[in-house]
C-alpha cells in the first residue's frame, strides 16, 4: 500500500442542506499525481474546496488526512501553512494588491520574473491580482501563484481549460515542474488535478484517475485508459 500523503476517508460534503459529495475516498501517495474526471456539476471543484477548507463546503462525514494527521478542523490559512496549495478555476480578484506585492509577501520576488516568463506572462508585476486578467491569463497566473507559494501538495482545478493552444504546452510543462519538484523537507510532493480536456495528461505523469459522477467516485483506474474510455463511452464506469 502506498504511504498516503493526502487521504480522503468516506468524505461527504454539503452546502447548507444540499448534499454535494458522498463517501469520497482516495489516497494520493508522496510522488503521485491523481486526476479527477467527471461531467459538469459532478462535484470535482467541491472535492478540492473541501480539501482546502473553503467555505461554504462542510464536511459532514468522514475525514481528510494530510501526512497522517486530520486537517478537517483546520482553517484554510492553516492548511496552506501545513503545505496545501490550490490553483483555482475562478479565483477572486484582490484589488489593491499587485502581483509584485503578493510575491514579496511570500518572499518569492526572486522567482517571479523567471516563472512568469516561462508561462509567457510577460510584464504584469504591477497589475492588481486577477483584475482584468483574461480567462487564459487567470489560468496561467494560478499556476505561477503556486510557484510563489511552493506548496507540498498541489490542487489544480482545470489548469488548461480556457488556455490558448499556443500556451498549453507552457502550462503543462509548468504544472509538471511543480508536481515533480521536491517538497520542502526533501520528500516528494503530491497532486490532485481536475482535467476536462485531458490535455494535461500529455505533460504530467499521472498515476491514477478517478471518475466522479453525482458526487461519488464511480470508478478509478490508469488515467490515460480512463480518459480514452470516457471519450468513447462518457462518464460511466467501464464494464468489468
Ligand atoms: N457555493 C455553492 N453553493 C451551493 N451549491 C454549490 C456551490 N458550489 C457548488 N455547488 C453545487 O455543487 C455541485 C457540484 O459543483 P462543482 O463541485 O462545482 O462541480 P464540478 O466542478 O464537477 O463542475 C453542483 O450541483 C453545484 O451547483
Ligand atoms: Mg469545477
Amino acid at each position: 500500500m502506498t504511504e498516503g500523503l493526502l487521504e480522503l476517508r468516506d468524505v461527504s460534503v454539503s452546502v447548507g442542506d444540499k448534499a454535494i459529495l458522498r463517501d469520497v475516498s482516495l489516497t494520493v501517495g508522496a510522488g503521485e499525481a491523481h486526476i479527477l474526471l467527471g461531467p459538469n456539476g459532478s462535484g470535482k471543484s467541491s472535492v478540492l474546496s473541501a480539501i482546502m477548507g473553503l467555505a461554504p463546503f462542510e464536511v459532514t462525514k468522514g475525514d481528510i488526512l494530510y501526512r497522517g494527521q486530520s486537517i478537517k478542523g483546520l482553517g484554510v490559512d492553516e492548511r496552506a501553512r501545513v503545505g496545501l496549495g490550490m490553483a483555482f478555476q475562478r479565483p477572486p480578484t484582490l484589488e489593491g494588491v499587485t502581483v509584485a506585492e503578493f510575491a514579496s509577501a511570500l518572499d518569492a520576488s526572486a522567482r517571479l520574473a523567471t516563472e512568469a516568463e516561462a508561462l509567457n506572462l510577460g510584464d504584469f508585476a504591477d497589475r492588481d491580482l486577477v483584475v482584468g486578467f483574461s480567462g487564459g491569463e487567470i489560468k496561467r497566473w494560478e499556476v505561477l501563484k503556486l510557484f510563489l507559494q511552493a506548496p507540498d501538495f498541489l490542487l489544480f482545478d482545470e489548469p488548461e481549460s480556457g488556455v490558448d493552444l499556443e500556451h498549453i504546452a507552457a502550462v503543462g510543462a509548468a504544472v509538471n515542474r511543480l508536481v515533480s519538484a521536491p517538497a520542502r523537507d526533501g520528500s516528494k510532493r503530491g497532486a490532485l488535478l481536475i482535467t476536462h480536456t485531458g490535455l494535461i495528461l500529455e505533460h504530467v505523469q499521472a498515476d491514477m484517475g478517478h471518475i466522479l459522477s453525482g458526487g461519488r467516485i464511480i470508478h478509478s483506474g490508469p488515467p490515460k485508459a480512463l480518459f480514452q474510455h470516457i471519450q468513447k463511452s462518457g462518464y460511466v464506469a467501464p464494464a468489468a
